[in-house]
């Protein structure tokens, strides 16, 4: 089970000192936003701002990228520390040359899929992958409420991934609090990315251990 904190949700004034939080709280990657202005209608941060922050940590860093061209920021967030990367399921014919670009690079390969895209667009790539990233929220912000009729869609990630014996994570992201965190495991999902839930408690180690508890009560497994 990994829990994920999403950089997006911390104080940008501080991040340094978010980073110490992050690393005290014992979650298992830290999820980080790359937003171009264009796949999404929100801008975020590039790979100077990851390279920043690479020697403050030893953590898995999960590069979520919603860009419409992710080709040109491969290299620069391999370079710049990323663990894995994913990219999103929408840019068509873009995907297989993407998927094998990240393996190339020696990183993990996430393929994410938006709330309208059916989810049979992701079946070809089930074999590529080592994480499927579910959006829960239309990307692009924080603090959006998680939008249920996205769970029978984790429900057949879960049902694909037994069928097939493949071992890929199932990540929700968007809206996870300690509530859908809990409906998220029953179904099948086992990486839970959390921006303003857990970000906006005083304490990040005691709202990871609380999402890590409520998960574990309802883990599908
Ligand atoms: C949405 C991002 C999410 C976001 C989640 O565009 O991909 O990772 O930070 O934040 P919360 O948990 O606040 O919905
Ligand atoms: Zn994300």
């Amino acid at each position: 089970m990994i829990i994920a904190p999403s950089l997006l949700a911390a104080n940008f004034g501080r991040l340094a000192k978010e980073v110490e939080r992050f690393n005290a709280s014992h979650a298992e990657w830290l999820h980080l936003d790359i937003m171009d202005g264009h796949f999404v209608p929100n801008i975020s941060f590039g790979p100077a701002v990851v390279r920043t922050l690479r020697p403050m940590t030893k953590a898995f860093f999960d590069i979520h990228l919603m860009c419409s061209k992710p080709e040109i920021l491969l290299d620069p967030f391999a370079q710049a520390g990323a663990s894995q990367i994913n990219i999103h399921v929408e840019l068509g014919d873009h995907v297989t040359p993407l998927l094998w670009k990240i393996k190339s690079l020696g990183k993990r390969v996430g393929l994410a899929i938006n709330p309208p895209t059916a989810i049979s667009m992701v079946q070809p790539f089930l074999g590529q992958i080592d994480s499927l990233l579910i959006m829960t929220v239309n990307p692009g912000f924080g603090g959006q409420s998680f939008i249920y009729e996205m769970l029978p869609k984790i429900q057949q990630a879960q049902a694909w991934r037994r069928a097939k014996n493949l071992s890929y994570n199932i990540g929700v992201d968007g809206g996870v609090d300690f509530k859908t965190a809990g409906e998220c495991a029953r179904v099948g999902a086992d990486a839970f990315i959390s921006g303003t839930t857990l970000f906006s408690q005083r304490s990040l180690k005691a709202a990871v251990k609380k999402m890590r508890k409520i998960i574990e009560s309802n883990s599908a497994k």
